[in-house]
């Protein structure tokens, strides 16, 4: 479907945005291999945790849902059962890689497979270290999905710095972890979001400034329940709509504002956005807050780049978006796992900044533009790319005459989304 944006005069009210996807996906795997029941409240709905749920499901899992509950009756390390049909984790990075690691400590054979843009996204990554820990891991011959997995006798433990910063990786080493003889680290020297180490009680130590992070097999798991807080990379579109909105002014309750997750908020800010953080908490480990954003006069003269980049890597299509209409330079660099996502972000995103007639200039790892220009709208393919439909969306908030092609991809992460932002606003 294509939509028209129309414009607003400004956004208001109070919104709410999914769950955590991160925390989400990490909640029913680790439900499934807990001993006994856990809950899930607030889980998110969107297409890609409920690859993850009908993957569990798939694995003999017993699974009730009502209204904002997901109960999941977790059978323990070695309950899961085989399944008949290959696992399908559809348009999903976090299923694959995540699951990959606690299906390599399986006693039963897996394949997983994945839609046309999954498919094409890289899984050597996990391989890699898979491997080392003796797991019969393989995929294509590019090593892309399908991924099989054939049971091995034992995993045995590694120590393993990432060779690129990936929350997806590390977690699927630590989810192996839980099944290999000895005890596995994790080493980074970026931490990106460590959501499966809270939630799995891991403690992360700083040591040659390196962050590290440990498991093994003695850890127990029991069935408990999780709250999963409003997910910051979708809020982050309604930040950048009431930032750049005449006439804002719009809270987005319960926030997860956890520090490898929230550099996007700390960026906005920096940027003169004007957002006050009310009723800051600690829910069940992780960090929650309102949001109130109002209209603000932005400025950019940004350039990212190393670590701060890990922090917002999904958050870049609308920063770029928002800075578009802040006045200054804005450069990306060290962005090249960009290239790696749902689509190749930074060519997506430069394709359409040129759309607008936004003279961008494209580099192998980033992009940079000049912000405050004159805009014109056009038609922008969303590539698929749930993301980059949501930021050019919000960009038609103030461009006239945007169109976004292929809508739909939103409901990978946020369904609703565009009745939540224009019939709200
Ligand atoms: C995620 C990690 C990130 C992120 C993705 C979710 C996770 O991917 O882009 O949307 O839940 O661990 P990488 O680990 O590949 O950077």
């Amino acid at each position: 479907m294509n939509l028209s944006i129309p414009q607003v005069a400004g956004v208001k009210g109070i919104r709410s945005v999914p769950g955590d996807k991160s925390i989400s996906h990490r909640a029913l795997m680790i439900s499934a291999i807990a001993d006994g029941k856990s809950e899930i409240s607030c889980c998110s709905r969107a297409a890609d945790p409920m690859s993850t749920l009908s993957c569990i499901r798939q694995l003999g899992l017993n699974v009730e849902e009502t209204g904002q509950r997901i109960v999941i009756h977790g059978k323990g390390r070695h309950g899961l059962q085989p399944s008949s049909i290959p696992l399908d984790a559809g348009n999903s990075g976090t299923t694959i890689r995540l699951l990959s690691g606690i299906l390599a400590g399986q006693r039963f054979p897996s394949i997983i497979i994945g839609d046309s843009s999954l498919s094409k996204r890289p899984m050597k990554r996990i391989f890699d270290p898979l491997r080392l820990m003796g797991a019969d891991i393989s995929g294509t011959e590019k090593n892309t999905a399908p991924v099989r997995i054939e049971p091995v006798d034992r995993l045995h433990s590694i120590q393993y710095a990432l060779p690129v910063p990936s929350a997806q990786v590390k977690s699927s080493v630590l989810f192996a972890g839980l099944f290999a003889e000895g005890t596995t680290s994790v080493l980074e020297k970026t931490q990106t979001r460590d959501h499966t180490e809270r939630m799995l009680g891991l403690e992360t130590k700083k040591e040659n400034g390196s962050f590290s992070v440990s498991v093994n097999r003695d850890i127990k798991i029991e069935g408990k329940h999780f709250f999963v807080p409003g997910d910051i990379s979708a809020a982050a579109f309604f930040l950048a709509a009431g930032m750049i909105t005449p006439g804002s002014n719009l809270t987005i309750n319960n926030v997860g504002l956890n520090p490898t997750r929230r550099r996007v908020l700390d960026i906005f800010l920096s940027m003169g956005g004007k957002i006050e953080i009310e009723n800051k908490r600690i829910v069940e480990g992780e960090p929650v807050g309102d949001l109130v954003v109002m209209t603000s006069e932005i400025k950019s003269d940004l350039k990212l780049h190393g670590a701060e980049v890990v922090d917002l890597i999904d958050e870049i299509p609308i920063l770029a978006v928002t800075a578009l209409f802040a006045k200054g330079t804005f450069t990306i660099h060290d962005a090249k796992e960009l290239r790696m996502k749902e689509t190749d972000r930074i060519s997506a995103i430069v394709k359409n900044l040129r759309l607008l007639s936004c003279d961008v200039e494209e580099y192998d790892d980033g992009f940079s533009f000049e912000g405050g220009g004159e805009y014109s709208g056009n038609i922008l393919p969303s590539y698929g790319d749930h993301r980059i439909a949501m930021s050019f969306g919000i960009a038609g908030l103030r461009i006239k005459n945007i169109t976004i092609q292929d809508t739909e991809c939103v409901d990978i992460s946020f369904p609703g989304f565009w009745n939540v932002l224009l019939t709200q606003s």
